[in-house]
């Protein structure tokens, strides 16, 4: 039977656990997106707290997907050296570390960028403004800075990549029915808007091989009327599966879902029926597709993560807010003592990321 604490593999990349630390902005990058002596040992403290995989924070692959202040960046070589420490420490413990490589799309911030922002087709979205359709030749680009920023991962030590396909960004927006409205063969039918990722996750491989593990991050779905739904992420995932990707995390919703879908939710969660946002995407994906499941979302607690792995509805528990309070909490459950997380999900930790400050609990503090 699948525990907890079983020691696996996903492509090359040997996991000393099946917890992963789900990539989570931490505004803690310097302002041209170099990795910082803070984030570093950040992530040196979720390396001791004993999270067998480290899932970045998202990295924007160009200068126009730009989603945040003080977000990590990987659009040029010059980057590569200012996480070659942070690797290095996270090795040093035992846990392995990969690269979320990202495009927010429309929900690039013009601010940042002093760029319009560009997504599948034109769209107008609160506090980014109107986007503009990208060209032919700007997704070809696109598709080169994510290939180059996966290089640049490797370079720096990265276990591997993870591409954000999720939450409405850039490749999620392609998926979309809702936000992608082309005529070309980028558009229209999940053939044809699931080709990008397909193309992106081609040409890393292309470049880095079969033995580099190259995960993605995808909506079960987007929670919005006429956007990508449950049966098309088991379609994309069966895509992706024989294109050879090493693992699915799933996730949901866009920042134009109902706050009650959004990715974070907001609300403590008081009983083990209300943990597991995504139990029944999980589900449907495990009766189709073979490639290892991570599944993020409202767990928070051992016995929950216990049963989705026993169950075989998940292979891997992932957790973003529970590890900003506790980022010891799987060392914790290990040692023995398995009260649930602490975190009561409110979402106070966006409020110092947002002001520039970097990520921690505010109720703890
Ligand atoms: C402060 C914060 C920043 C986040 N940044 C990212 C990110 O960079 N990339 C991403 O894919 N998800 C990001 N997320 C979403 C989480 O990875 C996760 O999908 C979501 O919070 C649900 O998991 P949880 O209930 O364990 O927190 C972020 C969440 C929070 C709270």
């Amino acid at each position: 039977m699948k525990k907890l604490f079983d020691k696996t593999k996903i492509n090359q990349m040997e996991l000393k656990n099946r917890f992963v630390r789900s990539a989570t902005w931490e505004g803690l990058a310097n302002p041209d997106g170099s990795c910082s002596v803070e984030l570093a040992n950040l992530m040196l403290e979720l390396a001791k707290g004993q999270i067998g995989l480290i899932i970045t924070s998202h990295a924007y692959v160009n200068q126009t997907g730009q989603a945040g202040i003080r977000q990590l960046g990987i659009y040029r070589a010059q980057l590569i050296s200012s996480y070659v420490e942070m690797v290095e420490k996270v090795h040093r413990e035992g846990s392995k570390i990969i690269m979320q490589i990202a495009h927010a799309g429309c929900r690039s911030s013009i601010n940042l960028t002093k760029k319009q922002s560009l997504g599948p087709s034109s769209i107008e979205i609160k506090d980014c403004g109107r986007c503009r359709e990208m060209t032919k030749d700007e997704i070809f680009q696109t598709i080169e800075d994510f290939k180059k920023a996966a290089v640049r991962a490797k370079k720096a030590g990265f276990d591997g990549v993870q591409i954000h396909a999720a939450h409405g960004y850039l490749l999620s927006q392609f998926l979309s029915p809702f936000f992608n409205k082309r005529k070309d063969k980028y558009g229209g039918n999940i053939e044809n808007r699931a080709r990008l990722i397909l193309e992106i996750l081609q040409a890393v491989r292309t470049e880095l091989g079969q033995q580099f593990a190259v995960l993605i991050k995808l909506n079960s779905e987007d929670f919005i009327e006429g956007g990508f739904t449950q049966g098309e992420m088991v379609q994309v995932s069966a895509m992706l599966e024989s294109a050879g990707i090493d693992a699915v995390e799933l996730s949901g919703g866009t920042s134009l879902s109902l706050s009650k879908f959004s990715s974070s939710r907001v609300g403590k969660i008081d009983s083990k029926e209300e943990e597991v946002y995504y139990r029944d995407a999980a589900k449907l994906f495990k009766e189709k597709i073979t490639v290892p499941l991570i599944l993020v979302g409202g767990i928070r607690s051992y016995e929950v993560a216990l049963e989705l792995v026993e169950k075989k509805l998940a292979d891997y528990i992932s957790l973003s807010r529970p590890l900003i309070r506790e980022p010891d909490l799987i060392k914790r459950w290990q040692e023995g003592d398995i009260k649930k997380a602490a975190c009561i999900s409110c979402n106070k930790c966006f409020v110092p990321t947002r002001a520039g400050k970097g990520i921690y609990c505010v109720v703890e503090n």
